[in-house]
C-alpha cells in the first residue's frame, strides 16, 4: 500500500491589510478589545479583482514549485472553501483550468474551517487506495465578501487568503499517519450563511434581511471549539499509535488566540508547541492551517521528519485532526516550472472555448 506524503506547500494572501484601528473607524470597537478577546491585530482583504480562485491558483503554483511537480501530473484537485467563487461550477474546476491540470478530477469540499483537514485526508485516502498518485489540496477564502461590515461581532474576525499542499504517493513510510473527521449538525445554527442557497435563494427580501452575511453565535462556537480541539488531537494521535510527547508541532485552525490557549491547557502542552499567526491574518477559515504550516516551514520551525498535528473546527458543526510525519519534496532529477504551465493553460482554455463556440454554431446548423 503506498503512503501519502505532503511534498509541496504554498500560500497567498492579498496585499491590502485592514488593521484593528481601521476597523474602529467602521464599527464601535477598538484595537485593545479585539487583541484582548481574539489575539488578532490585522487581516488581509482581497482587492476587487481578486477572487477565491485567484488566491487558490497562486498558492497552488507555489506548492507545485516546491513539489517540483507539473500540473499535468495531477490526478485530483480539491478546493476546500467557505467562500467558493460560485455554488457551481466548483472553484476547483476554475483552478484546474487556470493551472492546466489537464488530467485532474476537481471538486469543492464544504466543511467550513475543518475543510482543509477533510481535504488532505480525502486526498491521502485516495492515494493509499492506489487509485491516484498526485493530489493538490487547497484552502482558499474571500470571506470578506460575506462579512457584514456593520456587525462588530463578526467583521473583526475574518481575513482572506489561500494555502495549498501537494500530496503524493510514495513507497517510503511516513506522510499522513492518521486522521479523524467529525460533525454535529445539531449545532448548525451557531454559524451560518443562509442566503443564496436553495432554501433562501437570493431575493430582495433575503438581501434586506442580510441573509447573505455570516451570522454567528460567538459564545456557542467558542465553547464548542475549546471542547473539540484537544479531544480531536488526542483521538488522531491514538489512531497513529503516538503519544503527545512525540509531537513536534501542533498547527491549529487560527480562529482565536484564546481558543488555542485553552486547547494547549487541556493538552497540558506549552504554547510554544503551537504554530500561531492569527495576529496577522485573522481567521482565514480553510486557508488558516496551510498558511500557518507554510510560515512554520519558512521560519525553519517545521522540518522534514517532524511529527505534526493539524487540528480544526468550523461551521456545520465540523471538526477534525490529522497527524503527519512531515516529508518535503520527493527527490528527483527533473526540474519542473509549474508557472510556465499557466501560460499554456490560458492558451489551451481560449482554444477550447473557441472550439466550443464553433461546435455550437455548427450543431445549430445541423438541427
Ligand atoms: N468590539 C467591542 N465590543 C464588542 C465587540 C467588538 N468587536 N464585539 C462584541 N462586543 C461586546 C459585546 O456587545 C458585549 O457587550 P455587553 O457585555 O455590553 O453585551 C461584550 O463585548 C462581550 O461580548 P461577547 O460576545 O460576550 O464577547 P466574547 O468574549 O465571547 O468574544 C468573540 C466574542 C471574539 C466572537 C468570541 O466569542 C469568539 O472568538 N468566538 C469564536 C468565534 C469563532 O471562532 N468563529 C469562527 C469559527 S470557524 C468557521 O467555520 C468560519
Amino acid at each position: 500500500m503506498p503512503y501519502a506524503h505532503i511534498t509541496g506547500w504554498g500560500m497567498s494572501v492579498p496585499e491590502p491589510v485592514l488593521t484593528n484601528d481601521d476597523l474602529a473607524k467602521m464599527v464601535d470597537t477598538n484595537d485593545e478589545w479585539i487583541r484582548d478577546r481574539t489575539g488578532i491585530r490585522e487581516r488581509h482583504i482581497a482587492r476587487e479583482d481578486q477572487f477565491t480562485s485567484t488566491l487558490a491558483v497562486e498558492a497552488a503554483i507555489k506548492a507545485l514549485q516546491v513539489a517540483n511537480l507539473a500540473p499535468t501530473e495531477l490526478d485530483l484537485i480539491i478546493v476546500a472553501s467557505s467562500s467558493p467563487e460560485y455554488i457551481f461550477p466548483a472553484t476547483a474546476c476554475l483552478v484546474q483550468d487556470q493551472i492546466g491540470a489537464t488530467k485532474a478530477g476537481a471538486f469543492d469540499l464544504l466543511a467550513a474551517c475543518s475543510g482543509f483537514i477533510y481535504g488532505v485526508n480525502m486526498a491521502a485516502q485516495s492515494i493509499r487506495s492506489g487509485s491516484i498518485k498526485n493530489a493538490l489540496v487547497i484552502g482558499s477564502e474571500t470571506l470578506s465578501r460575506f462579512v457584514d461590515w456593520k456587525d462588530r461581532g463578526t467583521c473583526i474576525l475574518f481575513g482572506d487568503g489561500a494555502g495549498a499542499f501537494v500530496v503524493q504517493a510514495s513507497d517510503k513510510p511516513g506522510g499522513v499517519l492518521s486522521a479523524v473527521m467529525h460533525s454535529d449538525g445539531s449545532g448548525a445554527d451557531s454559524l451560518t450563511l443562509l442566503g443564496g442557497g436553495a432554501r433562501h435563494p437570493a431575493t430582495e427580501t433575503t438581501l434586506a434581511e442580510g441573509k447573505h452575511y455570516v451570522r454567528m453565535d460567538g459564545k456557542a462556537v467558542f465553547r464548542f471549539a475549546t471542547r473539540v480541539m484537544g479531544s480531536a488531537t488526542k483521538e488522531a494521535l491514538e489512531l497513529a499509535n503516538m503519544k503527545l510527547e512525540e509531537v513536534d508541532w501542533i498547527i491549529p485552525h487560527q480562529a482565536n488566540y484564546r481558543i488555542i490557549e485553552t486547547a494547549a491547557k487541556y493538552l497540558k502542552l506549552p504554547l510554544d508547541k503551537f504554530v500561531i499567526n492569527v495576529d496577522r491574518y485573522g481567521n482565514t477559515s480553510t486557508a488558516s492551517i496551510p498558511i500557518a504550516a507554510v510560515e512554520a516551514i519558512e521560519k525553519g520551525q517545521l522540518k522534514s521528519g517532524n511529527k505534526v498535528v493539524f487540528v480544526g473546527f468550523g461551521a456545520g458543526l465540523t471538526w477534525g485532526a490529522l497527524v503527519a510525519e512531515w516529508t518535503g519534496p520527493i527527490p528527483t532529477k527533473k526540474h519542473v516550472h509549474p508557472e510556465q504551465y499557466r501560460l499554456f493553460a490560458r492558451l489551451r482554455s481560449l482554444i477550447r472555448r473557441a472550439l466550443r463556440f464553433l461546435e455550437g454554431l455548427f450543431s445549430r446548423r445541423e438541427l
